[in-house]
């Protein structure tokens, strides 16, 4: 994909912004979108000529590319007001988990959905001519971009029902230093997202927050 391509990341969270530094360093024009982005205004100072922030609406127009990172409770509201007619034909990368409001327990963090249902699944319903692409579900933020690892480039799951889309977020991922584990189509983020639950314990049990998973083959 071209250098040119104008990114959208909705979310100002820790997430919203690790991946929008990642885009900007890799030389992408970013707008964050918020709810409020007048909370964007010191992020914006410091990210340099590339950066912009945005209302949500505002992010959503900017980006040929949208990564979507808002909470999971709200990522249903987030994509409506993004609006489901400005997503349509756009890549939408989606780093969200659906993650329960009820504490965990025994370090394991509780879901709204269930085994038979993804959040993506809910948003590609919501925005069903955007190209959802499952990413960055599975690892920890301090590890999304050019992560440096012991044993080489840790494995990114991905998912979706566009393959041309899921091409655009390979490239994505390789630049940010990935190896791409292509899972098929969006329900398989039925299987994708609950490796976030997996990816928590060590962090909840034993404080190590810093790990990624990997595809080993013969
Ligand atoms: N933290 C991680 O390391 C990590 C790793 C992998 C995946 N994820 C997933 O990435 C997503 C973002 O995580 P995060 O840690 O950055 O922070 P978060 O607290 O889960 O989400 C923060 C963002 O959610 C938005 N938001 C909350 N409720 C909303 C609603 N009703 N409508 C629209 N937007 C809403 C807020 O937007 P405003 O700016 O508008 O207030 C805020 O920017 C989550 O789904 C999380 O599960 C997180």
């Amino acid at each position: 994909m071209s250098a040119k391509k104008r990114i959208a990341v909705i979310g100002s969270g820790v997430v919203g912004q690790t991946l929008a530094n990642g885009f900007i360093k890799h030389g992408f024009e970013t707008m964050i979108g918020s709810r409020d982005a007048g909370k964007l205004k010191e992020w914006a100072a410091k990210a340099g000529p590339l950066a912009k922030a945005g209302t949500v609406q505002e992010a959503a127009r900017f980006g040929d590319l949208v990564a979507l990172a808002v909470k999971g409770t709200g990522a249903e509201d987030a994509v409506r007001l993004a609006g489901p007619d400005t997503l349509a034909g756009k890549v939408v990368i989606d780093t969200t988990n659906p993650i329960a409001d009820a504490p965990p327990a025994n370090g394991l963090i509780k879901f709204f959905t269930s085994l038979d249902e993804s959040l993506m699944e809910r948003l590609q319903k919501i925005a069903p001519k955007a190209r959802f692409v499952k990413a960055f579900s599975s690892v920890g933020n301090a590890l999304m971009v050019n992560p440096k690892l012991h044993g080489g480039p840790p494995t990114m799951f991905i998912c979706g029902n566009d393959t041309a889309a899921k091409e655009e977020v390979v490239e994505i991922l390789k630049l940010f230093g990935w190896e791409i584990e292509d899972a098929g189509a969006a329900e398989a983020a039925r299987a994708i997202e609950p490796l976030c639950i997996l990816w928590c314990i060590p962090g909840f049990l034993k404080n190590d927050w810093v790990h990624a998973f990997k595809v080993l083959r013969p």
